[in-house]
């Protein structure tokens, strides 16, 4: 429930650290532009589609990646496509863009639909009744698509070591920490860089071995698949046929993987969450995954015509958006109407506030996939509606999560049935993605062997 009023600095603060969704006040959800000065600097929040429209498309030259933004996400991903700027953004764009056209997302099909069966099948070999964590099941199969992916096998000895790995490096660096909002230089420690360490290390040192191993193989003319590791070493710019080095194919890894491996897992977490509490949108999606899908193989023409998995999936991206805030800094003075926007503003169009604002949605908080049926998606604005952001800085991998997601989610649908666990109440936590706090316990029944 948004704040009626603005917190005092030190409640904005905390909030900020523990959930800063919790600082969205009523105006917010309710006006289309609201300026003004804080803690952070000058910041005008922008919920309005032509002015976003302005923002992101007709004049994104004059917006950068803000620096609050880059401290988190740098240490991370290093100099990768979501966190590299000017010159440097644009010559990974033109080098990566042809790795992510549906036509070579489609040949992913198979290690999707693998990843997925191997979810049921590992469900289906528990009884009945038996309690799983949505969330992070969720996270083992959006990883275990990106390991086979990326690097065609699973990568370490210990299957889950990477995960835990990978969950504790993004945790670690993950939180906004005091010390990034006050903008302390580089050497000041940071608490969650610090306890990361040990993670960081065994992550860094897998990919580069990965890499170095991959590189071995494509020397001495060896038959290499044809995952996105492969495709990143041959991957050469279309203007100037240079490749990109080792560290930016290590930094646009960890970025793969960073980038698309909770976003992915919270949009399907959400979905099963929310199909669980409505059981017409539960017998509809159900209805659709049996006639399309029946009892045979999952057919790459299957993912076009599940149209209302696709719709339910939307739906849940809107009321929780994997990345639900994402913001820029005006680099000159820029005026849009009555609008001016001075150099230096940083500028927020936050996806979670777009998607319930009460000028843009009808029962804004309500779930119903069918807005996003074709005919009702087609009147929905483009920039009133976020979930991978717009313009040249467009997530790169939308093709890809969305073919991923409605395959493992029809693949559950198929199989199973989930029930929120009794008494647990889901509250959504915004740390750079948005992730159901505490979990999300489901009790599992059957529907059909697979
Ligand atoms: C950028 C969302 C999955 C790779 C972005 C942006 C958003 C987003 C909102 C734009 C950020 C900004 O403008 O500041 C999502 C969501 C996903 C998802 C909601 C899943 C449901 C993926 C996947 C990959 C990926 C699977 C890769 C395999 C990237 C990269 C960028 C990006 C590399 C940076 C693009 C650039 O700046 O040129 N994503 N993403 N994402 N995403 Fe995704």
């Amino acid at each position: 429930k948004p704040l009626q009023e603005p917190p005092g600095l030190l409640a904005f603060l905390l909030a900020l650290r523990r959930n800063p969704l919790t600082t969205w006040t009523e105006r917010h959800f309710s006006e289309p532009i609201i300026s003004g000065s804080g803690a952070l600097g000058r910041i005008t929040v922008v919920n309005d589609p032509d002015v976003i429209r302005h923002i992101f498309v007709d004049n994104a030259a004059n917006y950068r990646k803000d620096d609050l933004q880059l401290r988190v996400l740098a240490p991370g991903l290093g100099k990768g496509l979501l966190t590299a700027e000017g010159e440097e953004w644009k010559l990974q764009r033109r080098t990566i863009a042809p790795l992510f056209p549906p036509r070579v997302v489609s040949g992913f099909f198979p290690a999707m639909v693998e990843s997925a069966e191997r979810l049921v099948r590992r469900w289906q070999r528990r009884p009945e009744g038996r309690e799983v964590d949505i969330s992070l099941e969720m996270t083992r199969v959006t990883l275990d698509v990106l390991e086979r992916t990326i690097f065609s096998k699973g990568v370490a000895r210990d299957p889950d070591a990477l995960g835990r790995a990978i969950t504790r490096y993004f945790e670690g660096l993950g939180r906004i920490d005091p010390v990034d909002i006050f903008g302390l230089p580089d050497w000041v420690p940071r608490i969650g860089r610090w306890r990361a360490r040990p993670a960081i290390r065994f992550f860094e040192e897998l990919v580069n071995e990965l890499i170095r191993d991959r590189k071995a193989l494509l020397e001495r003319g060896e038959a290499a698949p044809r995952d996105l590791l492969t495709l990143l070493l041959e991957a050469a710019d279309p203007e100037t046929g240079k490749g990109l080095s080792d560290l930016e194919v290590a930094a646009n890894i960890v970025t793969f993987i960073g980038a698309g491996h909770e976003t992915t897992a919270n949009a399907l977490s959400w979905a099963i969450y929310l199909i669980s509490q409505d059981e017409r949108v539960r017998a509809r999606i159900e209805r659709e995954v049996d006639e399309v899908l029946g009892a045979g193989a999952f057919e790459p023409q299957h993912v076009e015509r599940l149209v209302y998995t696709r719709a339910v999936l939307d739906e849940a991206m809107r009321l929780y958006p994997p990345a639900p805030f994402l913001s820029r800094a005006a680099i000159a003075d820029d005026r849009i109407g009555d609008l001016t926007i001075e150099a230096g503003t940083v500028v927020t169009i936050a996806p979670y506030v777009l998607h319930r604002h009460r000028t843009l949605w009808d029962e804004p908080d309500a779930f119903r996939p069918e807005r996003f049926l074709p005919e009702e998606k087609a009147k929905i604005d483009k920039f009133a509606y976020l979930p991978f952001g717009a313009g040249p800085r467009v997530c790169i991998g939308a093709t890809f999560a969305l073919q991923e997601a409605v395959i493992v989610l029809a693949t559950i649908v198929r199989a199973v049935r989930l029930d929120l666990k009794e008494g647990h109440k889901v509250t959504p936590l915004h740390r750079i993605t948005l992730r159901p706090h505490e979990g999300l316990p489901m009790r599992l029944t059957y529907r059909r062997e697979s």
